[in-house]
């Protein structure tokens, strides 16, 4: 891991990020607890343009909490490295963004659609939706000379009775935001219905800057059908790549019109043992253990011999038992 350092600022550093393109992109949602480096690493080498980082607290970095530390460092696969902050205090976050940018990140996302009760209870994530104008504040403070590249994530508002999805489209056009995604459900919907394609799409088409969408979309057709609409920049696929990174490499198939492409069992059996292999290598054995337990139980979904598997999972202790046993369910 890279020491953490705060460089002094000045214009041309800061303006050295290079251009991030987003049309006809593929990204790797970012996903607490999940989308770490070795996830990371493993989605952009089947084909993700870009992965953003898990969440990390803008306060955490500022304080110098040492998990907020090692959730900023880049992997070798971060390039461009796009780090996503929340927090609620416009100059607090500027501050970690600041950080995340002397640390090696090229792009920060504003998380403004967590709706989780922990993040929303502090003004941050899905909170900022009741409070354009604190969301406006902090987009503002990233916007101040020397600007920092940044994107906003959103909801499409905290409940029905409050849409802003054309209101955040604004305010991020007008501070200069990348690009804006949205997942297309209220905050207090939390996963629950479906994702509101409909009206994102009415809204993307109008919209002054690049839309990712993001929400629901766990086939290779439902991804490209989504990245075909006018006015969707880029996608982000979250929970249809847990058990399948591999997800990418199937829509870039299908966006290249040739016959499609899905995963071999002897390649499958490779990329779970390479995941645990980089999980031991970023975790060690014990947290790097109960991280690959909980994908091991996404990677054998629908597999013969799953449910056996999963029920012997959590009493193995080892990487090397662990792998034995997995090598077992692939030679049915
Ligand atoms: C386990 C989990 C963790 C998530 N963590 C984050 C996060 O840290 N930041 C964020 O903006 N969204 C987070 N999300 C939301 C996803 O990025 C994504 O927008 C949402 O899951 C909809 O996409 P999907 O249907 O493809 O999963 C999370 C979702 C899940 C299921």
């Amino acid at each position: 891991m890279q020491p953490l350092c705060k460089q002094p600022l000045s214009d041309p550093g800061m303006d050295s990020t290079p251009a991030i393109a987003f049309n006809d992109k593929l990204v790797l949602a970012p996903l607490a607890g999940l989308s770490d480096r070795p996830f990371r690493r493993l989605c952009r080498a089947f084909g993700a343009d870009f992965a953003v980082s898990e969440m990390i607290s803008a306060k955490g970095l500022v304080y110098g909490d040492r998990k907020s530390r090692i959730l900023l460092a880049p992997g070798p696969s971060d390039k461009p490295h796009w780090v996503q902050l929340f927090g609620s205090d416009p100059e607090i976050i500027r501050a970690a963004a600041e950080i995340a940018l002397a640390n090696g990140a090229n792009l920060v996302d504003l998380n403004m659609g967590c709706p989780v009760r922990k993040v929303v209870k502090t003004g941050a994530g899905a909170a900022l939706l009741k409070d354009p104008a604190r969301a406006g504040a902090i987009m503002r403070a990233l916007a101040r000379a020397p600007a920092i590249p940044f994107t906003v994530k959103i909801r499409t508002g905290w409940d029905r009775s409050r849409p802003v999805l054309e209101l955040f489209i604004a305010l991020a056009a007008n501070f200069g935001a990348r690009a804006l995604t949205c997942h297309p459900r209220t905050a207090t919907q939390m996963f629950s219905g479906r994702a509101d394609w409909l009206r994102l799409l009415k809204a993307a088409r109008r919209a002054p800057l690049p839309i990712i969408g993001s929400g629901d979309l766990r086939e290779p057709d439902e991804a490209v059908k989504a990245l075909q609409q006018p006015g969707m920049a880029a996608v982000m696929l979250g929970r249809g790549t847990l058990g399948r990174p591999w997800l990418f490499r199937e829509c870039r198939a299908l966006l290249e019109g040739g016959p499609g492409w899905r995963p071999e069992p002897g390649l499958k059996l490779e990329t779970i043992l390479k995941h645990g292999k980089w999980l031991r290598a970023e975790y060690g054995e014990k947290t790097g253990l109960l991280l690959y337990r909980k994908h091991l139980a996404w990677y054998v979904r629908g597999m013969p011999g799953a449910a056996a598997f999963r029920s012997r999972l959590f009493a193995i202790r080892s990487f090397a038992e662990l792998n034995q046993s997995l090598a077992g369910v692939f030679q049915g």
